[in-house]
């Protein structure tokens, strides 16, 4: 069986851009691959963060797996500091890595972006995704698009560890959606949806209650025609709506065009905040009932305990070739 890696940090609400991008392939990967679902705690301290607030969206993004039918029978779901090879594989590859390599990454560059001083943890970041993968010899990951240039350095150290030291690791491919790989803001299309933009009409919230839906999906910008119409570039805001649409309502973009010829953005809007609520009233409601029940603790220690097994095992084998002395 194919193995399946994936991770989500756990600093902000959780978007419908996460469940967009990656979680929906979480769930569809689960059946026939052997999965690997982390909430990535050490690369979300890689920019401060309050320990109350990072305690509460950690068990909040596990619960969120569940709720949204990652099922803890198929999959591991756990927490990446609950197994400590990530850490010390992460060490291991730091040390593979160049500064020119990590310099180039545009999600460095952007969290760094105007910043007088920038964490180092931030900088080698993606050596740690990339152990992260290598460590269970993952050989897809699904995520979305702004994680293809992290995948492409995993692969780059994967290979280089194997011509220097002999062929370990799988050298993972991508698994990225064909529609939705870039769900974009309300406000501005031209940025990806953030859960840490700071302007909260930007994003759409998994937990967000059905009557903030409808207002933020009634305030998204739209251009000023009204042709409900699929183009990216002259009209990003409206393409960006009829995709999120597309996905939750499981109909092609054609279909929706068709639906709401020369009816202007109105009703589409309108029926469109129905959509979403309708995807997300189902996943809150099993959300309150994995909270209440306590239950993720338990779901959090087995997968912990399956992945150590698997990731212990990398990391000796790994430090053997590498050239330690095994205790
Ligand atoms: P992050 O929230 O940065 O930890 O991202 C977790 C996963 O969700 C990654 O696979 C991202 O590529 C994906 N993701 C985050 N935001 C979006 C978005 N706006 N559109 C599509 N995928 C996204
Ligand atoms: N870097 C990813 C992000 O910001 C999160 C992540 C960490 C990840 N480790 C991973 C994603 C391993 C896939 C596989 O979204």
């Amino acid at each position: 069986m194919k193995k399946v890696l994936s991770g989500i940090q756990p600093s902000g609400q959780l978007t419908l851009g996460n469940y967009i991008g990656a979680m929906q392939n979480f769930v569809k990967l689960q059946n026939d691959h052997e999965c690997y679902f982390m909430v990535v705690d050490l690369h979300a301290i890689t920019v401060p963060q309050d320990p109350a607030a990072l305690r509460e969206q950690s068990e909040a993004v596990a619960t969120l797996y569940v709720a949204a039918g990652i099922d803890p029978a198929k999959a591991n779901i756990f927490m990446q500091s609950h197994v400590r090879g990530h850490a010390e594989l992460g060490w291991l590859l730091t040390t593979l890595s160049y500064m020119g390599e990590l310099e180039r990454m545009t999600q460095f560059k952007d969290k760094s972006a105007g910043k007088e001083s920038i964490g180092t943890g931030l900088f080698v970041y993606p050596a740690l995704m990339a152990a992260d993968i290598l460590i269970y010899n993952a050989d897809l990951v699904p995520v979305g698009d702004d994680q293809k240039q992290h995948l492409e350095l995993t692969r780059d150290l994967a290979g280089r560890f194997n011509s220097r030291y002999g062929d370990y690791f799988t050298v993972p491919e991508p698994y990225i959606p064909k529609i939705g790989a870039r769900v974009m803001s309300l406000d501005d299309a031209s940025k990806k949806m953030s859960k840490s933009n700071p302007n909260p009409g930007s994003f759409i919230a998994l937990l967000d209650p059905p009557d903030v839906v409808r207002k933020k999906i009634s305030r998204a910008t739209t251009d000023s025609g009204r042709e409900v119409k699929f183009d990216p570039a002259d009209k990003p805001e409206v393409s960006n709506l009829l995709s999120i649409y597309s996905h939750c309502a499981g109909l092609s973009i054609e279909q929706i065009e068709a639906k709401y010829e020369g009816q202007g953005y109105g009703a589409f809007k309108k029926d469109l905040a129905e959509v979403v609520v309708s995807v997300l009233e189902p996943l809150q409601q099993r959300y309150r009932e994995i909270r209440e029940s306590g239950e993720i603790h338990n779901i959090l220690r087995q997968g912990a305990e399956r992945a150590a097994a698997v990731a212990d095992q990398t990391v000796r084998d790994v430090k053997e070739r590498m050239g330690f002395l095994l205790p």
